[in-house]
């Protein structure tokens, strides 16, 4: 045993993830119907896997540059511009992460100074406001309701805004929800980040799972770009999770500060899965496109059968998530959870994990097969059923 706590305080007081701590419970069960962690169901397409093993093959195994293989930025550079209009100059406004993990921890580390604020819409997350923390930040939580479709206004933005105010933390489509904004909202709220002077961090990892309508990249926004980081990568709609890569991109001195930090803690993403990206980001939207169409499928069927059973939810545009309001089951989120888990081995998320306020929901995800969802439905059917005879 330690006598002394070595711990800092910082860490010490950090709450450990909602979703791990749950799903160490899970892993300790058999044959439960995880609808918890948030990644793809599929594996990555055969032609990138296999680009992979090829690189290894020939030996790729070394260092990359700090900023990423030159090819790989030339490849974002092109499909970003061709995708979304976006202009990004492969030589100093591109970096190559570890997953868009890296480069969230990098932008922040590098605008805010101690005690500066970083606004954090709700429900978010879950790195978001250790990720803030662990930079000598303060986060400030800005809560958006159900009625709402849980997206923030432009006048919450505004009257949290104070002098230490340095930035915002923006993710769409949303992980919990699946919400996203329109073209004319999030016009809205640039124009009070701009008055406000915010270093915009936008998170689109889901921004290619978008079902309805198009994704409206914060940064093609007019004026948007030199206050925006802009923050992608290939976890989710390629499929990639394990293979660790993202990429931010962002004005000249920002990326120039992200790249500073990276070179002294990553050094470098691992060169198989930037040899990999290439060729995700070469063959374009084969393999994509049929994962996404499964997902809408998937997405149709669960906001139908859960507002049925009385699991209340709009639909979502975009990611992978449900955030259905559990209110008729009369339990607060992590009993919900618990109990489902316990009763029906269906694992879902408390909405907790997400912000204080959401108590009354949890989230879903529905990046597990067909098959699986219909027979989760049909558990989480006889639960409400239970619940509401006892309430
Ligand atoms: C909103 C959001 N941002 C970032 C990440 C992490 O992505 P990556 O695997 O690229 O680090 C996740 C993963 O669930 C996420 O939901």
């Amino acid at each position: 045993m330690m006598k002394k706590n070595y711990v800092s305080a910082v860490v010490e007081k950090m709450a450990p993830s909602g979703i791990r701590a749950f799903f160490d419970l899970v892993l300790g069960m058999k044959d439960v119907i995880s609808l918890g962690v948030g990644e793809p169901d599929f594996v990555t397409p055969w032609n990138i896997r296999e680009t992979g093993i090829f690189a290894l093959e020939e030996g790729y195994t070394s260092y990359t540059s700090n900023k990423g293989l030159y090819k790989l930025r030339l490849y974002l550079n092109r499909f970003l511009h061709q995708r979304y209009g976006l202009d990004y100059s492969a030589e100093d406004e591109m970096l190559v992460t570890v997953g868009v993990s890296e480069g969230l921890d990098l932008a922040v580390r590098a605008i805010v100074n101690p005690g500066e604020q970083i606004l954090i819409p709700q429900p978010s997350y879950v790195s978001y406001g250790p990720v803030v923390e662990l930079a000598g930040g303060e986060p400030v939580y800005l809560p958006a309701d159900e009625q709402g479709g849980f997206k923030i206004t432009p006048g919450q933005i505004d009257k949290a805004c104070t002098p230490k105010t340095k930035g915002i933390l923006l993710n769409y489509p949303v992980n919990p929800t699946g919400a996203t904004y329109t073209k004319k909202e999030l016009e809205a709220i640039q124009r009070v980040c701009k008055k406000h002077d915010l270093v915009v961090i936008c998170d689109e990892v889901y921004g290619d799972l978008t079902y309805d309508g198009e994704h409206v990249p914060y940064p093609s926004l007019p004026g948007a770009r030199a206050h925006t980081i802009y923050l992608n990568g290939f976890s989710k709609a390629f499929a990639m999770t394990g293979w660790r890569l993202g990429y931010a991109c962002g004005p000249k001195p920002i990326i120039a500060a992200m790249t500073k930090i990276h070179q002294y803690t990553i050094l470098c993403a691992p060169i198989v899965s930037q040899m990999a990206a290439c060729e995700a980001l070469q063959a374009g939207k084969r393999g994509v496109e049929e994962m996404k169409r499964e997902y809408r499928r998937r997405r149709d069927f669960m906001t139908e059968s859960l507002n049925a059973i009385g699991l209340g939810c709009a639909k979502p545009q975009g990611a992978f998530y449900m955030f259905p309001c559990i209110a008729q089951s009369g339990l607060r989120s992590l009993e919900f959870a618990s109990r489902l888990l316990k009763e029906h081995k269906v694992a879902v998320v408390p909405g907790v994990a997400f912000g204080l306020h959401y108590d009354n929901y949890v989230r879903m995800s529905y990046a597990t097969n067909y098959e699986q969802l219909k027979i989760a439905v049909n558990h989480m059917a006889l639960f409400m059923k239970k619940c509401r005879s006892f309430s």
